[in-house]
């Protein structure tokens, strides 16, 4: 039995006049002339509890796209019932007729699910056709490459001498994983409760708030592809609530992606409860980041300018792996912010389904008040922070926030150092002579390890920052912008606040939510 490598998926791209384009539209205008009902899934079941959210367009505050049920105490304890109930035979079952069901569920989100799932990912993230097709590409390779990489895990046995038959149970953890994914991405939102589940665990899935009505189209391709009851529980709840699914004795690991904040706090609430569970359970987490770009003297200007508007605005700079902060030598600068102007000019931002645009709107108005305090606070210090380029904000219509510069005189200051989450980049100008010095800021000053890009052609100023930004970032890029990870291709995370770094869609993620088991029979 042999999984072929997959091939990452291909991205459709909507071009005018094409047949893909024409069919989207119409997709779009279905989904937003209806108003859908979501259940929970419990033991594969539809449970309405009549506590509701709506789910509201981000750019058309006025367009409900969902009604949304949420499970209160008694829903969440029922679904860890029915998630232990699946257990005994999905952890115990082949892994081959395990990964076969994820299998199914890839060709049906690249098939006939696709036009949809890209036109309620556009509707609820305020993403871009084609910020919704590499998120959509992305949680179809997650599986592809989760099947195949299981099977290689599976495959690993360990040594044999005379008189002795060695083997190896791979066993998944024994109870639980809850998955707690972000608004930002549908694929992280599918990959949280699956990459467990593929290797023969059961999940607790609580999405995020924001966004319950794209995860609920991945539950129902779950379903549909023959996904066992109870193995994954689509139970969206308000956070009050977790204390519940952490206290309890079967709780065997956390799959978190989301704020340093909220790892913190969840992390600690496991602390508290330690001596309540059956195991010490694993805890994997990605959370912010403060991801850096370098442009060296010997960097190509235009190359550079691209890929930081691409890394800092794309998806409204709402990416944990979005270019917040920006490094250009004082001799290049004049030239460097020339050409970005003329650049960002030409970005447009507004309603997705436009198709024109390149930024649409912010997901909630939390975030959107958040990002707009700090725009408001560079105001405020103009001692510190010169805006030249946006800080214009409208939440009339929708959370609309439009791309903005700000050059500061302080490499550690505030809008340096703190995840903003938005379109708010911040630009330092060093003097050419300092750029060792300057690496070396670039990595002490900000506490977070995500991602970060050099741009230079001297080959010793690409070695150099290699080195000096060893731990800055998980996943460093050298002349591409920091975003845009694929699986498999580039595995995906970082250190210090920025997670656990078990890298998303790569086998080292997979093996945290093993617990082999070493069989020795004497002959
Ligand atoms: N993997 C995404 C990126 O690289 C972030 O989650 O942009």
């Amino acid at each position: 039995w042999r999984i072929e490598k997959p091939k990452n998926e291909p991205f459709l791209e909507f071009r005018p006049g094409t047949k893909e384009r024409e069919l989207l539209k119409k997709k779009l205008e279905e989904v937003k002339s209806r108003t859908v009902e979501i259940p929970l899934i419990i033991g594969g079941k539809e449970v309405k509890t009549g506590e509701t959210v709506e789910i509201r367009a981000p750019h058309d505050k006025d367009t409900v796209l969902a009604v949304a049920h949420l499970a209160g105490e008694e829903e969440i304890r029922d679904a860890i019932e029915k998630a232990l109930d699946a257990w005994t035979k999905w952890s115990e079952m082949e892994w081959y007729h395990r990964t076969s069901v994820f299998l199914k569920a890839a060709d049906l989100l690249a098939g006939p699910y696709r036009l949809e799932a890209d036109a309620v990912i556009m509707l609820n993230h305020s993403k871009t056709p084609w910020e919704a097709e590499i998120d959509l590409a992305e949680l179809v390779d997650f599986w592809r490459f989760g099947a195949y990489y299981a099977r290689f895990i599976f495959e690993q046995q360990p040594e044999q001498a005379p008189g002795e038959l060695n083997r190896v149970e791979w066993r998944p953890l024994e109870g639980f994983v809850f998955a707690v994914p972000p608004f930002n991405f549908f694929s992280i939102g599918g990959n949280l409760p699956t990459a467990p589940a593929l290797v023969g665990n059961v999940s607790i899935w609580k999405p995020s708030r924001w966004v319950i009505y794209s995860n609920y189209i991945i539950m129902k391709i779950l379903m549909e592809a023959g996904l066992p009851p109870g193995v994954v529980n689509f139970v969206p709840f308000n956070t009050k609530y977790s204390s519940i699914v952490l206290s309890h004795p079967d709780f065997a690991g956390l799959h978190f992606t989301g704020s340093y904040s909220t790892f913190v706090r969840l992390w600690k609430m496991i602390a508290q409860n330690l001596d309540k569970y059956r195991n010490f359970p694993r805890i994997v987490g990605e959370t912010g980041g403060k991801d850096f770009i370098v442009v060296h003297p010997s960097a190509d200007i235009t190359e550079a300018v691209v890929a930081t508007i691409r890394g800092a605005f794309e998806y409204q700079g709402q990416k944990c792996s979005a270019a917040s902060r920006l490094f250009v030598p004082k001799s290049m600068w004049p030239k460097f912010w020339e050409v970005m102007k003329a650049e960002l000019d030409k970005v447009k931002v507004g309603p997705v389904d436009d198709f024109t645009v390149f930024m649409g709107a912010i997901i909630s108005e939390e975030q959107y008040r958040k990002i707009v305090s700090y725009i408001e606070y560079a105001k405020q210090h103009p001692e510190e922070y010169q805006i030249i380029y946006g800080g214009k904000y409208d939440d009339s219509k929708g959370y609309f926030i439009w791309p903005t510069v700000v050059l500061t005189n302080n490499p550690k200051g505030k809008l340096m150092t703190e995840e903003i989450f938005g379109p708010v980049l911040t630009v330092y100008v060093y003097d050419d002579d300092k750029y060792d010095e300057i690496l070396w800021v670039v990595d002490k000053a900000a506490p977070y390890g995500l991602t970060g890009s050099v741009f230079a052609k001297d080959r010793e100023a690409i070695l150099k920052a290699e080195k000096a930004l060893r731990y800055a970032a998980g996943n460093f890029y050298i002349n591409d912008k920091p975003t845009g990870s694929i699986v498999a291709r580039q595995p995906f995370g970082g250190a210090r606040w920025s997670g656990t770094n078990d890298k998303a869609g790569w086998f080292t993620n997979l093996l945290r939510w093993l617990n082999p088991r070493s069989i020795k029979e004497t002959l």
